[in-house]
């Protein structure tokens, strides 16, 4: 039985195909149409969903779309009366919405009547709680799932056993997690969709001296029988004039209107624009936005645990990429286990929405665990030579070697240890916003210069973002404070004291690392490459970065070829191909 997943219209439009239980590919539509966060209609990755399962339109059993217009129908309508141009947008949204079948069958030149699939409206926290959890390997876990806003609701908490969710309660708009630690962001002068991890970076190098105002902004009684939370209302807009969000359009980044009102400069001081200086103030406000996520965030892990008495959490929603206050889980909370998958957010709906069909409504057991991150396109030895050819690497002073994967392994470790930058292109791309080893920019974590020269030559960042470290599993406990495996950098945990001062490039200013724990199993071409460093440097840990500039992670050789010509990088592999500039 075969399930199209869709997440269309939204922002991180993608497409997921599941087959008997298994899922076959998952990818973001981002990736072929080279717009970062890409909403619109996910005509390519369905399309390259499709390809991989070798399966034609007509052969989809059922297609599953996250997001249920009936989902908290009063709240909508009582917002809908009060805010018309709000109820408008949304109207329009809903139209395209119904017209999902005619979409599928306008991209793929087909007749809507040929369509057999039977189509399935999820809610978006559920189909959150199912991207987590129906792929976790856990038999009963704990689940939240916290965002923005999906159908009405940020905030979403359960159980899950076997191949059953049980609801517990949601938090409906206009009380989000998610839009107020976007607010801040804004305020903070961050002004761009998906700008909130630069401010969680920014968090680092500042004190929470202002949590107390925090506390006033987002309300929470750590010790009350309600395990959600409540928005000071007055620090915000969007409850009086909706949240103004803009994704319909394919070939836009989605954009999100300003959601904090003047009290929030009122309470906080003047707002930040965008061009002006980052002050010791700004990151002490980025600090106590933090703090209070984590108060939050934490407080309602520990009720939800206490409820449930398990011992197992799956965390989805674009909160569960805070990798900082996931990783203080374990010593905050009674959980053990914690899982989140790479596509936390919302691409991550188009996998949550099929499993949520071949579980929670086709009642089918259990048998599938996301092990990895590697979901997206491939391209063969061919298909990589031939766009070597066609790149003209030779005429830009360039050599290429193609070589048995030991000495390929060894030679890119050699050029690693050596100070120089590496494009790393191995496999099928990574799903989810962060790169695993399959389209990485890998570097030397011992040289502490080895930010700047990265920001310097190739991602033109934020000079106070971290870079991550990858680390061989194996070795997680030497280096970090906690072995938790963390698969996918959705944890960041302390490195040990007596190792900071060994990788200092990708340890962020407060001593953590947002690690990526790579085993031999999940990925053994990565794996072997850090063994090989690791062999010639003592460090089984490389610096780890996605392979792009300011775009899309790259996805095709193409592209990958483009951005190491375009930038200043040393060498490139891809596949069993070694490039290196010969000047
Ligand atoms: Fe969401």
């Amino acid at each position: 039985m075969n399930i199209l997943g869709i997440n269309a219209y939204h922002g991180n439009a993608s497409a997921a195909v599941v087959c008997d239980g298994t899922l076959v590919a998952a990818v973001e539509e981002e990736r072929f149409n080279r717009v970062k966060y890409a909403a619109g209609f996910p005509a390519q990755a369905i399309a390259y969903c499709l390809r991989e399962a070798g399966l034609k339109l007509e052969e989809i059993d059922h297609v599953a779309v996250p997001r249920n217009p009936y989902a908290r129908l009063g709240t909508k309508l009582f917002y809908a009366l009060r805010m018309p141009s709000f109820a408008r947008g949304r109207a329009k949204v809903l139209a395209r919405f119904t017209g999902i079948k005619e979409a599928l069958a306008k991209a793929f030149d087909s007749d809507p009547a040929r369509i057999s699939a039977q189509f399935h409206r999820i809610e978006h926290h559920q189909a959150h709680l199912a991207s987590a959890f129906f792929v976790s390997p856990f038999e009963s876990s704990a689940l939240l799932s916290a965002d923005g806003l999906g159908d009405f609701a940020s905030t979403m908490w359960g159980t899950g056993r076997g191949n059953r969710m049980q609801i517990a309660d949601a938090i409906a708009f206009p009380h989000s997690l998610g839009l107020y630690y976007t607010a801040v962001t804004q305020y903070l002068g961050f002004l761009k969709f998906g700008d909130e991890y630069k401010v969680m970076g920014l968090a680092a190098y500042g004190e929470p001296e202002r949590l107390e105002a925090f506390r006033d902004i987002v309300r929470f009684d750590p010790n009350g029988s309600s395990t959600g939370f409540r928005l000071g209302l007055g620090y915000f807009v969007h409850h009086r004039s909706g949240p103004e969000m803009s994704w319909a359009e394919a070939d836009k980044t989605p954009t999100l209107g300003k959601l904090f009102s003047s009290k929030m400069a009122e309470r906080l001081g003047p707002t930040r624009r965008p061009e002006e200086p980052l002050e010791q103030r700004h990151r002490n406000l980025a600090a106590s936005l933090q703090a209070r996520l984590e108060e939050v965030y934490l407080g309602m892990l520990r009720k939800l645990a206490e409820h449930s008495g398990l011992k197992s959490v799956c965390l989805a929603g674009g909160v569960a990429f805070n990798c900082v206050a996931n990783g203080k889980i374990f010593d905050c909370t009674p959980f053990d286990n914690v899982y989140v998958q790479p596509a936390a957010g919302d691409a991550g709906l188009a996998v949550g929405a099929a499993y949520y069909v071949w579980h929670q409504k086709l009642k089918k057991a259990r048998s599938f665990v996301m092990e990895h991150a590697y979901w997206g396109p491939g391209f063969t030895a061919q298909g990589i030579r031939g766009a070597i050819g066609a790149s003209g690497v030779g005429r830009e002073g360039c050599s290429v070697a193609e070589l048995p994967e030991e000495e390929l392994t060894r030679r890119a470790a050699a050029i690693i240890a050596d100070g120089k930058i590496l494009g790393w292109f191995q496999g099928r791309a990574e799903w989810g916003p962060r790169a695993l080893g399959n389209r990485s920019i890998v570097a030397d974590p011992r040289r502490a210069d080895m930010k700047d020269i990265l920001n310097r030559r190739i991602k033109h960042r934020e000079i106070f973002r971290p870079f991550a470290p990858s680390i061989l599993a194996e070795a997680t406990g030497e280096w970090f404070e906690k072995s938790h495996p963390s698969p996918f950098m959705t944890l960041a945990y302390a490195v040990r004291a007596d190792k900071r001062s060994q990788i200092p490039a990708p340890t962020h200013v407060d001593g953590t690392g947002r690690l990526q724990t790579v085993t031999r199993e999940a990925n053994p071409r990565y794996w072997r490459l850090i063994k090989a460093f690791q062999e010639l440097t003592g460090v089984p840990v490389v610096l780890n970065t996605s392979f792009n500039d300011n775009e899309p992670i790259v996805c095709r050789p193409e592209e990958a070829l483009d951005c190491f010509l375009r930038t200043r990088m040393d060498a490139l592999v891809m596949g069993d191909f070694l490039i290196t500039r010969n000047t």
